[in-house]
Protein backbone atom coordinates (compact mmCIF):
# COMPACT_ATOMS: atom_id res chain seq x y z
CA UNK A 1 0.00 0.00 0.00
CA UNK A 2 1.57 2.93 -1.17
CA UNK A 3 1.89 5.47 1.88
CA UNK A 4 3.60 9.42 2.28
CA UNK A 5 4.58 11.75 4.75
CA UNK A 6 5.49 15.01 4.39
CA UNK A 7 9.05 15.93 5.59
CA UNK A 8 11.04 18.94 5.47
CA UNK A 9 7.91 20.61 3.43
CA UNK A 10 8.54 17.40 0.70
CA UNK A 11 5.86 14.85 0.65
CA UNK A 12 7.62 11.71 0.30
CA UNK A 13 5.92 8.41 -0.66
CA UNK A 14 6.59 5.28 0.55
CA UNK A 15 5.83 2.01 -1.13
CA UNK A 16 4.99 -0.44 1.88
CA UNK A 17 3.25 -3.65 0.74
CA UNK A 18 0.98 -5.78 3.47
CA UNK A 19 3.09 -8.00 4.20
CA UNK A 20 6.97 -7.88 6.16
CA UNK A 21 5.25 -4.22 7.02
CA UNK A 22 9.25 -3.77 8.85
CA UNK A 23 11.22 -5.14 5.68
CA UNK A 24 9.56 -2.75 3.10
CA UNK A 25 9.51 0.51 5.38
CA UNK A 26 13.64 0.05 6.05
CA UNK A 27 14.16 -0.48 2.48
CA UNK A 28 12.00 2.17 1.41
CA UNK A 29 13.59 4.23 3.46
CA UNK A 30 17.33 3.22 2.39
CA UNK A 31 16.01 3.79 -1.06
CA UNK A 32 15.05 7.35 -0.24
CA UNK A 33 18.12 8.13 1.39
CA UNK A 34 20.33 6.22 -1.41
CA UNK A 35 18.73 7.92 -4.45
CA UNK A 36 18.66 11.33 -2.29
CA UNK A 37 15.11 11.46 -2.11
CA UNK A 38 15.71 12.21 1.49
CA UNK A 39 19.39 14.65 1.65
CA UNK A 40 22.25 14.47 4.03
CA UNK A 41 21.21 16.06 7.19
CA UNK A 42 17.03 16.12 7.14
CA UNK A 43 15.76 15.53 9.78
CA UNK A 44 13.25 12.97 10.24
CA UNK A 45 10.12 12.13 12.07
CA UNK A 46 10.04 10.47 15.62
CA UNK A 47 9.15 6.99 15.49
CA UNK A 48 6.41 7.76 17.53
CA UNK A 49 5.01 10.55 14.94
CA UNK A 50 5.97 8.81 11.97
CA UNK A 51 4.40 5.39 13.20
CA UNK A 52 1.01 7.33 13.74
CA UNK A 53 1.03 8.98 10.13
CA UNK A 54 2.15 5.57 8.84
CA UNK A 55 -0.37 3.43 10.89
CA UNK A 56 2.15 1.52 11.44
CA UNK A 57 3.77 0.02 15.08
CA UNK A 58 6.20 2.48 16.73
CA UNK A 59 8.16 -0.57 17.37
CA UNK A 60 8.54 -1.20 13.85
CA UNK A 61 9.85 2.34 13.10
CA UNK A 62 11.75 2.78 15.88
CA UNK A 63 13.81 -1.30 14.70
CA UNK A 64 13.64 0.49 11.07
CA UNK A 65 15.65 3.52 12.13
CA UNK A 66 18.28 1.71 14.61
CA UNK A 67 19.22 -0.67 11.59
CA UNK A 68 20.04 2.31 9.61
CA UNK A 69 21.84 3.84 11.56
CA UNK A 70 23.83 0.80 12.22
CA UNK A 71 23.98 0.41 8.32
CA UNK A 72 25.07 4.14 8.69
CA UNK A 73 21.97 5.41 6.56
CA UNK A 74 21.05 7.61 9.31
CA UNK A 75 22.33 9.26 12.34
CA UNK A 76 20.93 9.19 16.05
CA UNK A 77 22.09 12.10 18.62
CA UNK A 78 20.93 12.37 21.87
CA UNK A 79 18.46 15.50 22.11
CA UNK A 80 18.23 15.90 18.34
CA UNK A 81 16.92 13.50 16.86
CA UNK A 82 17.12 11.19 14.09
CA UNK A 83 18.78 12.54 10.64
CA UNK A 84 20.58 11.22 7.68
CA UNK A 85 23.82 10.76 8.21
CA UNK A 86 26.75 12.83 6.27
CA UNK A 87 28.18 9.90 5.17
CA UNK A 88 25.20 8.61 3.02
CA UNK A 89 25.35 12.15 0.77
CA UNK A 90 29.04 10.55 -0.02
CA UNK A 91 27.20 7.61 -1.15
CA UNK A 92 24.96 8.61 -3.49
CA UNK A 93 26.01 8.67 -7.11
CA UNK A 94 27.98 11.12 -8.46
CA UNK A 95 25.77 13.61 -10.32
CA UNK A 96 25.02 12.98 -14.14
CA UNK A 97 27.77 14.45 -16.69
CA UNK A 98 26.61 17.61 -17.77
CA UNK A 99 23.97 16.89 -20.92
CA UNK A 100 25.90 17.95 -24.73
CA UNK A 101 25.79 21.48 -25.07
CA UNK A 102 23.29 20.90 -27.38
CA UNK A 103 20.85 19.55 -25.19
CA UNK A 104 21.32 22.11 -22.55
CA UNK A 105 20.38 25.51 -24.51
CA UNK A 106 17.06 23.98 -26.28
CA UNK A 107 15.68 25.93 -28.55
CA UNK A 108 12.14 25.84 -29.90
CA UNK A 109 10.73 27.58 -33.27
CA UNK A 110 7.92 25.11 -33.76
CA UNK A 111 4.62 26.62 -34.69
CA UNK A 112 2.01 26.88 -32.24
CA UNK A 113 2.49 28.27 -29.17
CA UNK A 114 3.06 31.94 -27.98
CA UNK A 115 5.62 33.84 -26.26
CA UNK A 116 4.30 32.29 -22.41
CA UNK A 117 6.62 34.53 -20.72
CA UNK A 118 4.96 37.77 -21.85
CA UNK A 119 1.50 36.67 -20.68
CA UNK A 120 -0.13 39.43 -19.00
CA UNK A 121 0.28 38.38 -15.59
CA UNK A 122 -0.46 41.70 -13.71
CA UNK A 123 -3.55 42.40 -15.74
CA UNK A 124 -4.82 38.98 -15.48
CA UNK A 125 -4.55 38.64 -11.63
CA UNK A 126 -6.12 42.51 -11.27
CA UNK A 127 -8.98 41.20 -14.03
CA UNK A 128 -9.31 38.31 -11.75
CA UNK A 129 -9.84 40.29 -8.49
CA UNK A 130 -12.10 42.33 -10.18
CA UNK A 131 -14.37 39.96 -11.59
CA UNK A 132 -14.46 37.42 -8.79
CA UNK A 133 -15.67 40.82 -6.48
CA UNK A 134 -18.12 41.23 -9.03
CA UNK A 135 -19.81 38.09 -9.98
CA UNK A 136 -22.90 36.83 -8.61
CA UNK A 137 -22.94 33.93 -6.33
CA UNK A 138 -24.60 31.67 -8.98
CA UNK A 139 -21.13 32.36 -11.12
CA UNK A 140 -20.00 29.13 -9.07
CA UNK A 141 -22.64 26.92 -10.34
CA UNK A 142 -22.45 24.60 -13.52
CA UNK A 143 -23.94 27.76 -15.43
CA UNK A 144 -25.46 27.76 -18.56
CA UNK A 145 -24.04 25.25 -21.51
CA UNK A 146 -22.73 27.97 -23.79
CA UNK A 147 -20.25 29.76 -21.37
CA UNK A 148 -21.19 32.75 -18.49
CA UNK A 149 -23.16 35.06 -20.22
CA UNK A 150 -20.19 38.18 -18.98
CA UNK A 151 -17.70 36.65 -21.56
CA UNK A 152 -20.28 35.57 -24.34
CA UNK A 153 -21.32 39.39 -24.22
CA UNK A 154 -18.02 41.02 -24.17
CA UNK A 155 -16.77 38.27 -26.98
CA UNK A 156 -19.84 39.45 -29.04
CA UNK A 157 -18.61 43.03 -28.81
CA UNK A 158 -14.78 42.49 -29.69
CA UNK A 159 -15.29 40.11 -32.09
CA UNK A 160 -17.74 42.83 -34.11
CA UNK A 161 -15.29 45.07 -33.63
CA UNK A 162 -12.40 43.87 -34.29
CA UNK A 163 -12.86 40.88 -36.90
CA UNK A 164 -15.83 42.29 -38.37
CA UNK A 165 -18.07 39.36 -37.17
CA UNK A 166 -21.84 39.31 -37.15
CA UNK A 167 -23.07 37.98 -33.63
CA UNK A 168 -24.79 38.40 -30.61
CA UNK A 169 -23.70 36.95 -27.39
CA UNK A 170 -26.56 33.99 -27.40
CA UNK A 171 -24.97 32.69 -30.59
CA UNK A 172 -21.44 32.01 -29.14
CA UNK A 173 -21.14 28.80 -27.40
CA UNK A 174 -17.67 28.85 -24.92
CA UNK A 175 -15.46 25.88 -25.17
CA UNK A 176 -12.26 24.48 -23.97
CA UNK A 177 -10.32 25.82 -27.07
CA UNK A 178 -11.06 25.50 -30.55
CA UNK A 179 -10.10 21.87 -30.53
CA UNK A 180 -12.60 21.14 -27.84
CA UNK A 181 -15.02 23.37 -30.46
CA UNK A 182 -14.33 21.47 -33.52
CA UNK A 183 -15.20 18.48 -31.86
CA UNK A 184 -18.57 19.90 -30.92
CA UNK A 185 -19.24 20.99 -34.18
CA UNK A 186 -18.66 17.42 -35.62
CA UNK A 187 -20.96 15.68 -33.55
CA UNK A 188 -23.54 18.75 -34.14
CA UNK A 189 -23.11 18.03 -37.99
CA UNK A 190 -23.21 14.53 -37.08
CA UNK A 191 -26.72 15.34 -35.77
CA UNK A 192 -27.51 17.36 -38.66
CA UNK A 193 -27.31 14.22 -40.45
CA UNK A 194 -23.65 15.21 -42.25
CA UNK A 195 -21.38 12.38 -43.34
CA UNK A 196 -18.09 14.04 -44.11
CA UNK A 197 -16.55 16.68 -43.51
CA UNK A 198 -13.06 18.13 -45.28
CA UNK A 199 -10.26 19.81 -43.92
CA UNK A 200 -7.56 21.55 -45.82
CA UNK A 201 -4.80 18.99 -47.21
CA UNK A 202 -2.14 21.04 -44.70
CA UNK A 203 -3.45 21.71 -41.02
CA UNK A 204 -2.82 20.19 -37.39
CA UNK A 205 -2.86 16.94 -38.08
CA UNK A 206 -5.13 16.76 -35.07
CA UNK A 207 -7.89 19.12 -36.05
CA UNK A 208 -8.34 16.19 -39.28
CA UNK A 209 -7.70 13.29 -36.22
CA UNK A 210 -10.92 14.94 -34.42
CA UNK A 211 -13.43 14.88 -37.54
CA UNK A 212 -12.16 11.43 -38.53
CA UNK A 213 -12.62 10.62 -34.53
CA UNK A 214 -16.19 11.97 -34.51
CA UNK A 215 -17.02 9.12 -37.12
CA UNK A 216 -17.48 12.12 -39.85
CA UNK A 217 -15.56 10.89 -43.16
CA UNK A 218 -12.22 12.82 -42.65
CA UNK A 219 -12.13 14.14 -46.41
CA UNK A 220 -9.31 16.71 -47.57
CA UNK A 221 -9.55 19.41 -50.02
CA UNK A 222 -6.06 20.71 -52.32
CA UNK A 223 -4.59 24.06 -51.20
CA UNK A 224 -3.11 26.30 -53.70
CA UNK A 225 -1.80 29.89 -53.75
CA UNK A 226 -5.01 31.61 -53.38
CA UNK A 227 -5.96 29.09 -50.32
CA UNK A 228 -8.28 26.07 -50.01
CA UNK A 229 -9.84 25.47 -53.71
CA UNK A 230 -13.34 24.97 -53.26
CA UNK A 231 -14.23 23.65 -56.23
CA UNK A 232 -13.09 20.48 -54.85
CA UNK A 233 -14.76 20.42 -51.69
CA UNK A 234 -17.71 18.00 -53.91
CA UNK A 235 -20.42 16.84 -51.58
CA UNK A 236 -18.82 17.45 -48.06
CA UNK A 237 -20.58 17.78 -45.08
CA UNK A 238 -18.64 21.01 -44.13
CA UNK A 239 -15.10 22.27 -44.16
CA UNK A 240 -13.00 23.77 -41.85
CA UNK A 241 -10.45 26.58 -43.12
CA UNK A 242 -8.14 29.04 -42.23
CA UNK A 243 -8.96 32.25 -44.00
CA UNK A 244 -7.24 34.99 -42.69
CA UNK A 245 -3.48 32.93 -42.56
CA UNK A 246 -3.85 29.29 -44.06
CA UNK A 247 -2.41 27.11 -41.54
CA UNK A 248 0.60 25.86 -42.11
CA UNK A 249 1.31 27.56 -45.66
CA UNK A 250 0.46 31.12 -44.67
CA UNK A 251 -1.94 32.01 -48.07
CA UNK A 252 -5.03 33.97 -47.11
CA UNK A 253 -7.95 32.87 -48.58
CA UNK A 254 -8.74 34.94 -51.59
CA UNK A 255 -11.98 37.10 -51.85
CA UNK A 256 -13.40 35.16 -54.82
CA UNK A 257 -12.13 32.01 -53.07
CA UNK A 258 -13.96 33.08 -50.04
CA UNK A 259 -17.05 34.01 -52.14
CA UNK A 260 -17.14 30.65 -53.66
CA UNK A 261 -16.95 28.73 -50.47
CA UNK A 262 -19.85 30.75 -48.92
CA UNK A 263 -21.97 29.72 -52.42
CA UNK A 264 -21.37 26.79 -52.03
CA UNK A 265 -22.55 26.27 -48.42
CA UNK A 266 -25.57 27.74 -49.37
CA UNK A 267 -26.30 25.49 -52.49
CA UNK A 268 -25.12 22.33 -50.81
CA UNK A 269 -26.53 23.00 -47.21
CA UNK A 270 -22.67 22.08 -45.77
CA UNK A 271 -21.31 24.42 -43.12
CA UNK A 272 -18.03 26.52 -43.75
CA UNK A 273 -15.97 26.37 -40.16
CA UNK A 274 -13.69 29.66 -40.55
CA UNK A 275 -10.75 28.76 -37.64
CA UNK A 276 -9.79 31.99 -37.01
CA UNK A 277 -6.85 31.06 -34.55
CA UNK A 278 -4.50 34.07 -35.20
CA UNK A 279 -6.65 36.85 -36.53
CA UNK A 280 -5.37 39.93 -34.65
CA UNK A 281 -1.93 39.03 -35.91
CA UNK A 282 -1.73 40.89 -39.13
CA UNK A 283 1.11 42.79 -40.04
CA UNK A 284 1.11 44.50 -43.52
CA UNK A 285 -2.22 45.25 -44.38
CA UNK A 286 -5.44 46.01 -43.05
CA UNK A 287 -6.86 43.41 -40.99
CA UNK A 288 -8.80 40.66 -43.09
CA UNK A 289 -12.31 40.71 -41.73
CA UNK A 290 -13.75 37.75 -40.66
CA UNK A 291 -15.85 35.53 -43.59
CA UNK A 292 -18.31 34.69 -41.02
CA UNK A 293 -20.35 37.97 -41.81
CA UNK A 294 -20.68 36.98 -45.46
CA UNK A 295 -22.99 34.31 -44.50
CA UNK A 296 -23.79 34.09 -40.57
CA UNK A 297 -25.97 31.34 -41.29
CA UNK A 298 -23.57 29.27 -43.67
CA UNK A 299 -20.63 29.79 -41.52
CA UNK A 300 -19.25 29.03 -38.29
CA UNK A 301 -16.79 31.58 -36.81
CA UNK A 302 -13.95 29.72 -34.38
CA UNK A 303 -11.67 31.93 -32.34
CA UNK A 304 -9.12 31.10 -29.34
CA UNK A 305 -7.62 32.73 -26.73
CA UNK A 306 -4.17 30.23 -27.05
CA UNK A 307 -2.37 32.87 -29.44
CA UNK A 308 -3.37 35.84 -28.26
CA UNK A 309 -2.89 35.04 -24.32
CA UNK A 310 -2.09 31.13 -23.57
CA UNK A 311 -3.31 28.00 -24.56
CA UNK A 312 -2.65 26.62 -21.31
CA UNK A 313 -6.34 28.84 -20.78
CA UNK A 314 -8.13 26.55 -22.82
CA UNK A 315 -10.41 29.27 -23.92
CA UNK A 316 -11.89 29.28 -27.13
CA UNK A 317 -15.66 30.44 -28.52
CA UNK A 318 -17.90 29.34 -31.22
CA UNK A 319 -20.56 32.08 -33.09
CA UNK A 320 -22.52 29.58 -34.47
CA UNK A 321 -25.24 29.71 -37.34
CA UNK A 322 -28.71 29.06 -35.56
CA UNK A 323 -29.83 25.21 -37.04
CA UNK A 324 -25.96 24.61 -35.06
CA UNK A 325 -27.01 26.14 -32.08
CA UNK A 326 -29.17 23.15 -30.36
CA UNK A 327 -27.16 20.57 -31.66
CA UNK A 328 -23.71 21.85 -30.69
CA UNK A 329 -24.91 22.80 -27.03
CA UNK A 330 -26.26 18.95 -26.55
CA UNK A 331 -22.98 17.84 -27.54
CA UNK A 332 -21.78 20.47 -24.84
CA UNK A 333 -24.02 19.18 -21.81
CA UNK A 334 -22.00 15.89 -22.39
CA UNK A 335 -18.99 17.56 -21.44
CA UNK A 336 -16.98 20.87 -19.76
CA UNK A 337 -15.72 23.54 -20.74
CA UNK A 338 -13.42 26.24 -19.31
CA UNK A 339 -14.00 27.04 -15.82
CA UNK A 340 -16.06 30.05 -14.80
CA UNK A 341 -13.37 31.94 -12.54
CA UNK A 342 -11.05 32.18 -16.21
CA UNK A 343 -14.02 32.67 -18.09
CA UNK A 344 -15.02 35.79 -15.98
CA UNK A 345 -11.75 36.55 -15.67
CA UNK A 346 -11.31 37.38 -19.78
CA UNK A 347 -14.88 38.84 -20.18
CA UNK A 348 -13.25 41.56 -17.46
CA UNK A 349 -10.13 41.84 -19.62
CA UNK A 350 -11.95 42.30 -22.84
CA UNK A 351 -14.20 44.79 -21.15
CA UNK A 352 -11.42 47.05 -19.23
CA UNK A 353 -9.68 47.38 -22.60
CA UNK A 354 -6.58 45.54 -20.81
CA UNK A 355 -7.07 42.64 -23.56
CA UNK A 356 -6.94 44.83 -26.44
CA UNK A 357 -3.85 46.56 -25.15
CA UNK A 358 -1.77 43.28 -24.68
CA UNK A 359 -2.87 42.02 -28.27
CA UNK A 360 -1.30 45.68 -29.30
CA UNK A 361 2.02 45.02 -27.26
CA UNK A 362 1.79 41.31 -28.64
CA UNK A 363 1.62 42.22 -32.29
CA UNK A 364 4.10 45.18 -32.69
CA UNK A 365 6.38 42.62 -30.77
CA UNK A 366 6.25 39.60 -33.15
CA UNK A 367 6.15 41.80 -35.88
CA UNK A 368 9.58 42.82 -35.04
CA UNK A 369 10.38 39.34 -34.54
CA UNK A 370 9.10 38.68 -37.79
CA UNK A 371 11.00 41.49 -39.38
CA UNK A 372 14.41 40.16 -37.81
CA UNK A 373 13.53 36.51 -39.16
CA UNK A 374 13.50 37.34 -42.24
CA UNK A 375 16.34 40.03 -42.31
CA UNK A 376 18.61 37.43 -40.90
CA UNK A 377 18.15 34.53 -42.81
CA UNK A 378 17.97 36.76 -46.05
CA UNK A 379 21.67 37.95 -44.89
CA UNK A 380 22.58 34.35 -43.84
CA UNK A 381 21.14 31.75 -45.52
CA UNK A 382 20.08 33.85 -49.37
CA UNK A 383 18.81 30.21 -50.28
CA UNK A 384 15.97 30.45 -48.32
CA UNK A 385 12.87 32.20 -49.56
CA UNK A 386 10.51 32.90 -46.30
CA UNK A 387 6.85 33.17 -47.52
CA UNK A 388 3.09 33.59 -45.39
CA UNK A 389 4.55 36.12 -43.37
CA UNK A 390 1.69 38.86 -43.51
CA UNK A 391 0.28 37.41 -40.47
CA UNK A 392 0.17 35.20 -37.42
CA UNK A 393 3.29 34.23 -35.61
CA UNK A 394 5.00 31.22 -38.11
CA UNK A 395 6.31 32.36 -41.12
CA UNK A 396 7.36 28.99 -44.04
CA UNK A 397 10.26 29.04 -45.05
CA UNK A 398 11.20 26.75 -48.32
CA UNK A 399 14.65 25.39 -49.15
CA UNK A 400 15.26 24.99 -52.62
CA UNK A 401 18.29 23.17 -52.38
CA UNK A 402 17.33 20.48 -49.93
CA UNK A 403 15.83 16.99 -50.79
CA UNK A 404 15.06 15.76 -47.38
CA UNK A 405 13.16 18.00 -45.37
CA UNK A 406 13.27 15.54 -42.30
CA UNK A 407 16.81 15.47 -42.62
CA UNK A 408 16.96 18.98 -41.71
CA UNK A 409 14.64 18.73 -38.85
CA UNK A 410 17.20 16.20 -37.38
CA UNK A 411 19.98 17.95 -37.78
CA UNK A 412 18.81 21.63 -36.14
CA UNK A 413 17.45 19.05 -33.03
CA UNK A 414 21.12 17.86 -32.84
CA UNK A 415 21.75 21.10 -32.51
CA UNK A 416 19.71 21.62 -29.53
CA UNK A 417 16.81 23.67 -31.94
CA UNK A 418 13.61 21.91 -32.26
CA UNK A 419 11.42 23.00 -35.38
CA UNK A 420 9.26 21.11 -37.77
CA UNK A 421 8.71 20.14 -41.02
CA UNK A 422 5.69 21.43 -43.54
CA UNK A 423 5.21 17.10 -44.23
CA UNK A 424 4.25 17.12 -40.36
CA UNK A 425 0.89 19.04 -41.65
CA UNK A 426 0.20 17.46 -44.51
CA UNK A 427 -3.06 15.02 -44.53
CA UNK A 428 -3.71 14.69 -48.18
CA UNK A 429 -2.49 15.21 -51.45
CA UNK A 430 1.11 15.29 -52.71
CA UNK A 431 4.63 16.20 -50.70
CA UNK A 432 5.49 19.95 -51.23
CA UNK A 433 9.09 20.83 -51.97
CA UNK A 434 11.14 20.96 -48.41
CA UNK A 435 10.12 23.78 -46.42
CA UNK A 436 10.19 24.80 -42.98
CA UNK A 437 7.10 26.07 -40.82
CA UNK A 438 9.46 28.07 -38.37
CA UNK A 439 7.27 29.21 -35.37
CA UNK A 440 8.48 32.89 -34.05
CA UNK A 441 6.38 33.88 -31.17
CA UNK A 442 7.11 30.49 -28.80
CA UNK A 443 11.01 31.71 -27.63
CA UNK A 444 11.43 34.31 -24.26
CA UNK A 445 12.44 37.72 -25.65
CA UNK A 446 15.72 37.35 -24.25
CA UNK A 447 16.43 33.70 -26.56
CA UNK A 448 14.72 34.97 -29.65
CA UNK A 449 18.18 35.98 -31.72
CA UNK A 450 20.02 32.99 -30.25
CA UNK A 451 17.29 30.60 -31.61
CA UNK A 452 17.54 32.55 -35.12
CA UNK A 453 21.06 31.91 -35.00
CA UNK A 454 21.22 28.61 -34.20
CA UNK A 455 18.37 28.36 -36.91
CA UNK A 456 20.55 29.46 -39.67
CA UNK A 457 23.75 27.65 -38.56
CA UNK A 458 21.87 24.62 -38.97
CA UNK A 459 20.43 25.90 -42.45
CA UNK A 460 24.15 27.34 -43.68
CA UNK A 461 25.56 24.04 -43.44
CA UNK A 462 23.36 22.77 -46.40
C1 LIG B 1 -4.63 26.20 -37.06
C2 LIG B 1 -4.91 26.35 -35.60
N1 LIG B 1 -6.18 26.40 -35.19
C3 LIG B 1 -6.49 26.55 -33.89
C4 LIG B 1 -5.51 26.63 -32.94
C5 LIG B 1 -5.90 26.81 -31.50
O1 LIG B 1 -6.23 25.63 -30.95
P1 LIG B 1 -6.71 25.60 -29.41
O2 LIG B 1 -7.66 26.74 -29.24
O3 LIG B 1 -7.36 24.26 -29.27
O4 LIG B 1 -5.50 25.76 -28.56
C6 LIG B 1 -4.20 26.56 -33.31
C7 LIG B 1 -3.16 26.63 -32.27
O5 LIG B 1 -2.05 26.25 -32.42
C8 LIG B 1 -3.89 26.43 -34.67
O6 LIG B 1 -2.61 26.37 -35.08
Amino acid sequence: MPKTWAISGVDLHLDLDGTRVRGAFESALRDAVRSGRLGAGVRLPSSRALAADLGLARNTVAAAYSQLVAEGWLEARQGAGTRVAERAAAAQPPPAAPPPAAARHRHDLRPGVPDLASFPVVAWIAAARRALRAAPADALGYGDPRGRPELRAALAGYLARARGVDCDADSIVVCSGFAQGLSLLCRGLLELGATSFATESHCHRSHHGAVAASGLVAATVPVDAAGAVIAELGAAGGVLLTPAHQFPLGVPLAAHRRTAAVAWARETGAVVVEDDYDGEFRYDRRPLGAMQALAPDHVVYAGTASKSLAPGLRLGWLVLPPRLLEPVLAARRLTDGPGALDQLTLAELISTGAFDRHVRRSRLACRRRRDRLVSTLRRRVPAARVTGIEAGLHAVVELPAVDDELAVVRRAHDHGLMLEGLDEYRVGGEPRPAALVVGYGTPPEHAFSAAVARLCAVLARG
